[in-house]
């Protein structure tokens, strides 16, 4: 793990393209804006909470507040850099979160909300500040998708329908604006170790995993348990899928020396996948017929409940109500 302090910086005191990065409070956004700066970039590191940034302010890190569901701070952080700047350089749409639950059951409200920040506030940035690159005729977009985007899990389809769109603004984006020369470049996490897996625990916890949907218990106890295992949480039934899980799991810094190369490289990959087991698993995905990726998957993702046979009819009607805060059923 990088220093929570910002390094001196190695390169230029002055650069001319400043990076924006979102979702700088913790994990991948941070470790990349750490990287950045100690690489001689000027970085815009952003956040929904300014405090949650705070020590990474320095004399070519400035910080700002940016929550991709509130375009006013949107605009307000683009404004800032283009006065200060001219134009983004290259933005780096970072922030992220993966909302969790069967299909069936997840509200509308909860997609809404997952699809408002990975994809609706993404997109809109990307328009904020597209036009004066354009004007300049040149700037970089890098996406983080996730393997998620080629990929997808049993109880994560709000996730993944959300980086699925996200790859295809992504690849639309590489097409429309290559004339301008603008590149955009998608980079795809594999398992990382940051908030983003206790982020998904919280949200299970919140939501009760057992109860009120029988139907789906055992396949979230199921994934509980796995994310147990990657949260290195203790008892587990499945060592061997723990210790799997603990060792390809990856430090955030390793996907941030990616999104540096994506963000700085003079003729970048249109993609990165990081680590090694992203790569592999994508590949698999592609090689394998759908039948067995899905017994694979499963069995990975729900343990015992994977494989076993759902029970008839369970009875959902009439289960008592899931309480979602502000939500609908
Ligand atoms: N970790 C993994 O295994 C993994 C794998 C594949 C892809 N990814 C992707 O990598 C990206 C970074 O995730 P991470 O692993 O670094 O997780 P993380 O540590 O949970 O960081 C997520 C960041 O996104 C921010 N964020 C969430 N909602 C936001 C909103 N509405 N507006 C602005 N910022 C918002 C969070 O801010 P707050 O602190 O304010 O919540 C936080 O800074 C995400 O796009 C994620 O989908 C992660």
């Amino acid at each position: 793990m990088l220093n929570q302090r910002i390094p001196t910086p190695r390169g230029p005191a002055a650069p001319v393209s400043p990076i924006l990065i979102t979702g700088c409070s913790t994990g991948i956004g941070r470790a990349t804006a750490h990287r950045l700066v100690h690489d001689g970039h000027f970085v815009y590191a952003t956040a929904r909470t300014p405090e949650a940034v705070k020590e990474l302010r320095g004399a070519t890190c400035r910080t700002l507040r940016l929550d991709l569901t509130d375009e006013a701070s949107m605009r307000a952080a683009v404004e800032v850099v283009e006065q200060e700047h001219g134009r983004i350089g290259t933005l780096v749409n970072n922030a992220g979160y993966a909302e969790i639950g069967p299909a069936e059951l997840l509200t509308t409200e909860r997609l809404r909300l997952q699809f408002e920040t990975n994809v609706f506030g993404t997109w809109r940035l990307c328009q904020l500040a597209l036009p004066a690159m354009r004007a300049a005729g040149t700037g970089r977009i890098v996406n983080v998708g996730s393997i998620g985007d080629s990929c997808t899990l049993p109880l994560w389809g709000a996730y993944t329908a959300s980086k699925h769109a996200l790859k295809a603004l992504n690849d639309t984006l590489r097409m429309e604006l290559a004339p301008y020369g603008i590149t955009t470049v998608l980079v795809e996490p594999g398992l990382i170790d940051t908030h983003f897996a206790a982020a998904i625990d919280q949200n299970i916890t919140r939501h009760g995993t057992d109860g009120p949907h029988p139907a789906y218990d055992a396949q979230m106890r199921g994934f509980g348990a796995v994310l147990g295992d990657v949260l290195s949480r203790g008892a587990t039934s499945a060592r061997l899928r723990a210790t799997l899980l603990q060792r390809i799991t990856q430090k955030p810094d390793a996907v941030a020396r990616t999104i540096a190369t994506a963000a700085t490289a003079p003729r970048p990959h249109p993609h990165y996948r990081v680590p090694l087991h992203a790569r592999l698993a994508i590949a698999a995905h592609h090689a394998l017929p759908a039948r067995s990726w899905d017994a694979l998957t499963r069995l990975l993702f729900l343990g015992r409940a994977g494989a076993a046979a759902p029970p008839r009819g369970a009875p959902l009607a009439g289960a008592p109500a899931r309480r979602v805060p502000g939500g609908e059923r």
